[in-house]
């Protein structure tokens, strides 16, 4: 499994995969022509030990940028952690047109294309696994995983029943596929402004993944 994987391309620009992304998509170019309204590929070092997997590029933010979490309110608190963690270099610009790298760590989407409300549907989640699958292949040795659609994503990627790994902010998971599953609510702007997610209670996620990534 982990050669096919490995060998597996990117999403092309008009990836068929999902009809529904795909008429969202097509309404999108028509609408902002100058967005980039395609799968957003990964950002970061193929080799990061430490792989972020969000839920799916927002319609203003990665799917206008062609950055993950690059261009929205969930992006700036994201990446305002990652410096603050020592996972970034460079100045983080909204438009994505800045001098950022990240340092052993990447940022994937479960679902590659903007889905309509924000709410990918779970053929979408299925026919996007491969990629994602691709992005777990790595030598990753943490992976965090934002909110519960993501963090099913990833262990359905690695063919375990999500019954075997409760959800939970903060929550740190063996499933046994080489790396350390942390989960946290979503950096989302309706998480933090109902008082879902704080930031330091974000803080503490990378509290726990700081020091995994720094034992042994
Ligand atoms: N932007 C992304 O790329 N992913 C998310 O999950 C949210 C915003």
């Amino acid at each position: 499994m982990t050669a096919q994987i490995s060998s597996l391309a990117e999403p092309g620009r008009d990836c068929p995969l999902c009809p529904r992304l795909v008429d969202f998509r097509h309404g999108n170019r028509e609408k902002f022509p100058d967005w980039h309204n395609g799968p957003v590929i990964s950002f970061g070092p193929k080799d990061a030990a430490f792989l972020i997997v969000g839920l799916a590029p927002g319609l203003r933010g990665a799917n206008r940028t062609a950055r993950p979490f690059t261009g929205d309110y969930a992006g700036d608190l994201l990446y305002q952690t990652l410096d603050r963690f020592g996972f970034s270099e460079g100045t983080y610009v909204s438009e994505g047109k800045d001098d950022l790298k990240l340092v052993d760590c990447r940022i994937t989407n479960a679902v590659r294309c903007v889905p309509p409300e924000n709410k990918p549907i779970g053929a979408e989640v299925k026919a996007c696994a491969p990629f994602l699958q691709m992005e777990l292949a790595g030598p990753r040795r943490v992976v965090l995983a934002l909110g519960g659609l993501a963090h099913g994503a990833v262990l359905s990627g690695l063919g375990i029943p999500k019954s075997r790994f409760k959800f939970g902010h903060n929550a740190v998971h063996e499933p046994g596929a080489g790396f350390t599953l942390v989960n946290s609510y979503h950096c989302s702007r309706y998480n933090t402004n109902t008082g879902k997610l704080t930031e330091s209670m974000f803080e503490d996620v990378f509290r726990t993944i700081r020091s995994l990534l720094d034992t042994d």
